[in-house]
This record gives C-alpha cells, structure tokens and sequence, in this order.
C-alpha cells in the first residue's frame, strides 16, 4: 500500500500556539494519518487534513474498548534537524499491545515511513522553545458494528500529533506522589503491559482522589498484595536505595517503558548497580527512615525523566532528598535530552533524523 497525501488548502492551515505556553495535549497540528483495516488488509493509507471522522454508533471500540495507542515525540535540535528517539521500538509496543487486544497488527515499516511524511508535511509545528516537543499519538481503534463480544474485523489506524510543554505543571521540579492500596490498576495476567485506553480509565478515580489531596499522580501497588510497587500513572519508577537503582520488574502488569529501557541502559554504562527486583512500599520507607534512600524519580515519554520529592502512604510521608531534585534525576534528564535533542552523540543507535 502506498500513502497518499492530500494537503489542507493554506486558508485551512491553524495558527500556531505560543510554543511557551503549551501544556500537554491541547493543540493539534494541521494533518494526521489513517488508515483502514478491512477484509484482512491495510487499506487506504492517506495523510490528509486533521479533522473528525464518523463511526457506527455499534463501533466496537466505544462498547468494549479495544482501543490501543502508543506515545513518542519529535524534538527540534539546535541544528534545526528533526530528531525522533527510538520510534520503531514504540511501533514493536503498539504490535505487543494489539496481539494482547486481539487487534490487527500493523506493517510497522509502512506505519514508520508513514509518521516521518506526517512529520514532513506538519515539520513547522515541532517547537523550537525550550523543553517544548511534538507529542506523536499512533492510536488503533476497532470500528467494526457488532455487539458481540470477539475481536473486530475493521479497525482504524491514525496518527495525531501536538506540540507540548512539561506533562507536570511542576516542570522538572519533584512531583508529590499518592501511594493507593485502595485501588489497583491492573492485575498479573491482565492487560496491564498493553497500551491499552482501559488501563487509564481505571486510573482516573484514583488520580483525581489523589489531586484533591494536593498530589500530582498515583503509585500503584500490586492488586493483590497492596504492597510491591508496580507503576505511576504515566510513568515507570525507579528508586537509589544505597548504592543501588532499583525498579520493579516486567511481570505483565506494567507498561515495559522505552524511557525506562534507556535509564537502564544508560545508568548501566555510567556504572551504577542497576537491579529490576520487586520492591514494596514498606521497603521503601523504611530504606528512608534508615538515611538510605537517597533518590526516587519516574520516567516517560511524556513525563521524561520526572524527579519525585515525597511519597504519601497511609498517612505518612516519606521526604526525598528534601523533596529537591537528585543528582542522578538531573544526570539523566540533561543526558536523555542531549541524547533526543541531538546535541550530543547517540553511541547508542536510538536517534533517527527525519
Ligand atoms: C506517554 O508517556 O507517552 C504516555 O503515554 C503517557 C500519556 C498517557 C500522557
């Protein structure tokens, strides 16, 4: 299949938002991608004017959600280069997550070369201010009108994208985190792992108990002890306990990080102990009380690398490192960023330029 593209007239072209003011996720750019799955094929490839499409009321998708969607972003170097870090390793995901929803699966070479001509066609809009991105959002919805409950047989695949600031109104500034044992996210032998929109839906009650509280997101426990730390609502975690980076392992129900991957990689290299173990809440506190917990930090695409400043778990608190940035959360983010940004070599392979 070939992609077309079908540009909007200059008078249909948006203007764009103050690149310093941009939050997360609230402005679109002029185009995006889709394509159909019908009769066992992808079909109809086009890039074309951002705008609404029409679904059967019986869409599959809006009765039992199989929906999947994958998050990565451009970021516009001092050269002025268009740089993208590590896409095809979020096209591998949203393949995972659809074999997980029952869903068709993408051609992830044909999807790839797809996002690098959306990104051709819409390149005025990836930022140039500081710490300012462009937020690309592959999302797969089933669009077959059925009531029973099987895998459809028609799905939409589309691609929207939007300049963004910081996810966190807190920037890079330490984030307060609730620790829940009231809710749970996900379950071993879930879909916890998948990029799944019902995995965020279970969250949202939580998060907004958690932010008339005066939190910034939630840590989610394991379902069933309420005690091993699985996740933050959009990040993975990561905890310096002595001389040790610790985070929870990939047992199914928490989302197998790309950014989690490269702090990995990356704190490996600069030599740290790094140790993907199961580490509970209690663990944590207690690592605190003993003057062993030096830092606590989360990482995403969206939420990059996220410093923590404190922990709130049935009433108490666990201060981090004076609820201040530490210094590896620091390394890393100037690290990361150089990396994405190109500003600095990519010994890794990770940074593709469009
Ligand atoms: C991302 O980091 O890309 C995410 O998917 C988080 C998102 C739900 C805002």
């Amino acid at each position: 299949m070939k992609i077309t593209i079908e540009k909007a007239a200059p008078s249909e072209l948006k203007a764009k938002p103050d690149e310093n003011n941009l939050g997360f996720g609230k402005y679109f750019t002029d185009h995006m991608l889709q394509m159909d799955y019908v009769d066992g094929a992808w079909q109809n490839g086009e890039i074309k004017k951002y705008g609404p499409f029409s679904m059967d009321p019986a869409a599959m998708a809006l009765h039992y959600g199989q929906t999947i969607f994958e998050g990565m972003k451009a970021y516009r170097g001092k050269d002025n280069k268009i740089y993208l870090f590590r896409p095809k390793e979020n096209l591998a995901r949203f393949n995972r997550s659809a074999r997980r929803m029952c869903m068709a699966e993408v051609d992830i070479d044909l999807v790839y070369e797809g996002i690098r001509k959306l990104l051709e066609v819409d390149q005025e809009w990836v930022p140039s201010a500081q710490g300012a991105t462009l937020y690309i959002r592959p999302t797969m919805i089933a669009t077959e009108a059925a009531l029973g409950v099987r895998p459809s047989k028609r799905y939409i695949f589309f691609t929207i994208m939007c300049p963004v600031g910081a996810y966190y109104p807190e920037g890079f500034n330490p984030v307060k985190i609730f620790v829940t044992d009231k809710y749970v996210r996900a379950v071993r032998g879930g879909v916890g792992e998948a990029k799944t929109g019902g995995n965020y839906a279970a969250s949202i009650m939580a998060a907004i108990e958690a932010q008339k509280q005066g939190f910034t997101q939630v840590l989610w426990l394991d379902a069933c002890d309420r005690q091993t730390i699985e996740e933050v609502g959009t990040m993975n975690i990561f905890f310096v306990i002595g001389d040790e980076l610790i985070t929870p392992p990939l047992l199914g129900s928490i989302l197998p990080g790309i950014t989690r991957d490269s702090v990995i990689t990356l704190t490996r290299d600069w030599g740290f102990k790094v140790v993907e173990r199961p580490i509970t809440i209690d663990e944590v506190f207690a690592a605190n009380a003993k003057g062993q917990l030096k830092e606590v930090f989360g990482t995403g695409t969206a939420a990059i690398i996220s410093p923590v400043g404190s922990l709130h778990f049935k009433g108490q608190e666990c201060l981090i490192n004076n609820g201040k940035t530490g210094e590896l959360s620091q390394r890393l983010f100037d690290d990361l960023q150089a990396i994405q940004y190109g500003y600095k070599e990519d010994p890794y392979g990770w940074v593709e330029t469009i």
